[in-house]
């Protein structure tokens, strides 16, 4: 069973993340997605400096991303098709509530930047986790949409840059398991060095 929600346990290890583009409304309410939010805020982060942000894109915005990334295809593809274009108009409507989510690294501070980007992706972990907590499937997606300066410059601040988007609302369809690593290949005792 995938999503097991009836414990904490089994719904980390049966986790599934939806896919954007086969998920349904609605996403949360208000107060589900400050719920949502306060645990992806919940997260290590060596320096207490909340190197991330959330930003959320209302449903009756949706037409103004699609026209965003309309121009940004436009700018930084000359080659796009009708059929990129196509494309990019269907991922701003997926369905679901959207989270922009924003790695906001303090540069120059002692704390390296890798470390503050790893604390951005337990964000997004703890995002996904909240979510499907409450009942939801959410998919976290990135796509040419999070490394195009246009977009980037329409969410973020100088210095931060987009670590996805994270769709949240209901498969169209049931979920299907993916391979997983068989733990045996990512787990092995530590062999110490000879000295
Ligand atoms: C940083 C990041 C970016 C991703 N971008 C995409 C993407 O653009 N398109 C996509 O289909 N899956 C993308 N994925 C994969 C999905 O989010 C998801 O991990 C995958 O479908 C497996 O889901 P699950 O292991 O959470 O069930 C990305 C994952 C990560 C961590």
């Amino acid at each position: 069973m995938l999503n097991d929600r009836s414990s904490i346990l089994t719904l980390l290890q049966t986790r599934r993340s939806g896919k954007p583009r086969e998920m349904v409304g609605p996403g949360p309410d208000e107060e589900e997605m400050a719920q949502i939010l306060t645990a992806a805020a919940r997260v290590p982060d060596h320096g207490k400096l909340f190197p991330w942000r959330f930003v959320t894109v209302a449903d009756d915005q949706r037409d103004a991303l699609a026209l965003l990334f309309r121009q940004a295809l436009s700018e930084e593809d000359p080659c796009a098709t009708p059929a990129h274009h196509e494309a990019a108009d269907q991922y701003a409507r997926f369905g679901g509530s959207l989270v922009v989510l924003v790695s906001a690294p303090v540069q120059g501070h002692k704390i390296p930047v890798w470390e503050q980007e790893l604390s951005c992706g337990a964000a997004a972990m703890n995002l996904l986790t909240a979510a499907h907590a409450l009942g939801f499937v959410a998919g976290w997606i990135t796509g040419w949409q999070s490394y195009s300066e246009r977009v980037r410059q329409a969410f973020c601040g100088p210095g931060e840059r987009i670590a996805g988007f994270i769709f949240i609302g209901h498969p169209a369809r049931e979920l299907e398991e993916r391979p997983r690593a068989p733990l045996t290949t990512v787990w092995r005792p530590w062999t110490p060095p000879q000295l």
